[in-house]
């Protein structure tokens, strides 16, 4: 709750719950009318009276020593007891994580599929989207109360794999495989090579058409080769998952789902939902305004939208998912949307327990990249890139500094998941470098800075900044909440746990970073304006406190999207 105090003195004057009230007061950016307002526009309806005459009565209705309401036009705005309202949310946030970790899910058993990247490709732009997305939102919803499962869906079958194992048993090198430092270039190598050869020796689609029905067969060479290639894969893919500090509760590829697919074909046909067209099974969607969902091809194969739903009744039966979230780029919009329709036509139980979380293209340095003309930018290579422009312009600020090459893994590596997820994640993104390892920029290295610079504070004053123990309210001189740097601080504090349940209602990382940018733009003001080490005790023990209130949003914060809070930079 951004204000528990007003909340609770509205509640019972509004037909309305409070998490809809907390989410109605706003906080105008120029203090003069008031510090929070209420707009009355939307209780018109229900109240079934004007917006102003709302105001009116409920300003009237309204007596606290805390605040004071008026109303102006259509709002209602209050003026806060300033030192009030300091002493309140400093000491509530120092005493509990109540305060941190706003419960919106009840428990909500949540499974999130993420990364999802496919064997023996390069792990693409995409892939990397989702897993930094996927896991911001992972730890978002957990933070608020839900029960979250991630499970990377690798693509680990497929057609592709009958040309793999062509290109492997015709162009690969062992040895060299064996020594490359990158094992999905290589697996790229020979892609773009079975395409480039394909096109002048058409014969090698049918060979690959036979070598990946052997291995549908089960196939004794076929099976090594792939479990060769997904062992291998994930050895390349455990590294980047590593350093991203991104773990799965399940690692489960579209191949777990084989011999799941027949009982869900088989129960579209009994229901009478399957329908033949051309020769293959669909189940049509007309009534939606959808193409058909292909589900087994003419040649009795199933498909990517088969395995979808066999694995969507595998999370909600076995898996006990009651809400299944899919971060998926965008481009697959309508395949999820098709295959979420064919869930619902199956059992109508299964309306709003889907939802796809889409997100746009990104653009590395300008470029494009396709997996077919191997025209791709490796994302290990941009890591470490980012990394030694970050060790630069650390051993430039810092030279003296602890540890630099880890500081320089955590600032680099944090400029990367935050360019992406500053941005609303439907947008597409054009990324840069130089722009994402700005200092003093929106930038993942601004935010570790200035957690760093509150961490410093904290350590010259002898507090730890994740000190448990709230200290004694009454050596705080909390009149200086009306220092007006102090006060917009104390206010973006206050607004955490909305924020967080925001991020966390629309799955959307990008609130929270903004969020956190405005703080620490906030602190930073309030640093260069207010000397905190100064002052007669108490004052300084309130100074202190905000500090370190400041100091707890951006290291949670921070954690949530993945990226490090370092107690030095
Ligand atoms: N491996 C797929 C791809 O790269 C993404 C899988 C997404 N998850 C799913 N359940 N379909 O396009």
């Amino acid at each position: 709750m951004s204000n528990p105090l007003l909340i609770e003195c509205l509640a019972p004057l509004l037909p309305i719950p409070e998490n809809e009230i907390d989410a109605l007061l706003e906080y105008p950016p120029n203090d003069e009318l008031g510090d929070v307002a209420l707009p009355c526009f939307v209780l018109a309806k229900t109240m079934k009276q004007s917006p102003a005459l709302i105001a009116r009565q409920l300003a009237a209705q309204l007596d606290h020593p805390g605040f004071r309401a008026e109303a102006v036009g259509p709002y209602l705005n209050f003026k806060l007891n300033r030192p009030a309202f300091a002493e309140d949310l400093l000491l509530r946030s120092a005493a509990s994580d109540d305060f941190w970790r706003p419960n919106a899910g009840g428990g909500k058993r949540v499974i999130i599929d993420m990364s999802s990247p496919n064997i023996a490709k390069p792990f693409g732009i995409g892939h990397l989207r989702s897993t930094m997305i996927g896991n911001a939102i992972y730890r978002i919803l957990r933070e608020t109360g839900h029960d979250t499962v991630n499970v990377n869906h690798l693509g680990d079958w497929g057609t592709q794999f009958g040309k793999m194992i062509v290109a492997y048993l015709k162009w690969g090198n062992p040895e060299a495989m064996a020594a490359s430092d990158n094992i999905t270039k290589e697996y790229l190598a020979l892609y773009v090579k079975f395409h480039e050869e394909a096109e002048r020796h058409p014969e090698l689609e049918a060979e690959a058409r036979e070598w990946f029905r052997k291995l549908e067969g089960g196939d004794a060479q076929a099976t090594e080769l792939w479990r060769e290639m997904i062992g291998e894969s994930l050895k390349q893919f455990g590294k980047l998952y590593d350093r991203l500090g991104v773990t799965f509760d399940h690692v489960l590829g579209e191949s777990f789902y084989n011999d799941k697919m027949e009982a869900v074909v088989e129960s579209l046909r009994g229901q009478g939902l399957l329908e033949e067209s051309d020769g293959a099974m669909v189940v049509r969607l007309d009534e939606s305004g959808m193409p058909p969902c292909l589900l087994v091809k003419s040649d009795g194969t199933s498909i990517y939208a088969t395995r979808d739903l066999a694995t969507a009744l595998y999370r909600r039966n076995q898996m006990n998912g009651e809400l299944l979230l899919y971060v998926v780029g965008g481009e697959q919009a309508l395949h999820f949307q098709q295959v979420f329709r064919v869930l619902e036509k199956m059992d109508a139980s299964w309306q709003d327990r889907c939802r796809h979380i889409p997100f746009g293209l990104m653009m590395m340095e300008g470029q494009k990249m396709s997996t077919r003309r191997g025209k791709v930018l490796f994302l290990e290579d941009v890591l470490n890139e980012a990394v030694q422009q970050a060790k630069r312009v650390i051993e430039a600020k810092n030279p003296t500094l602890a540890d630099k090459e880890a500081v320089a893994e955590a600032v680099g590596i944090g400029a990367v998941v935050f360019g992406d997820l500053k941005n609303t994640r439907t947008l597409d993104v054009d990324f840069s470098l130089k722009d994402v390892l700005n200092f003093d920029g929106e930038t993942g290295p601004y935010l570790q800075y200035t957690y760093a610079r509150t961490s410093s504070i904290l350590r010259k004053a002898g507090v730890a900044s994740d000190d448990a123990d709230a200290s004694d309210a009454a050596d705080f001189d909390f009149a200086l909440a009306d220092n007006e740097y102090a006060w917009s601080l104390l206010k973006l504090i206050a607004r955490y746990p909305l924020r967080l349940r925001q991020a966390a209602e629309r799955c959307e990382p990008s609130v929270l970073a903004r969020y956190l940018l405005e703080l620490a733009q906030a602190f930073n003001r309030f640093y260069h304006h207010v000397k905190v080490l100064d002052g007669s005790a108490a004052e300084q023990s309130f100074k202190l406190s905000l500090v370190r209130a400041s100091a707890d949003a951006l290291r949670k914060g921070l954690t949530l999207l993945g990226l490090r809070a370092l107690e030095e930079l």
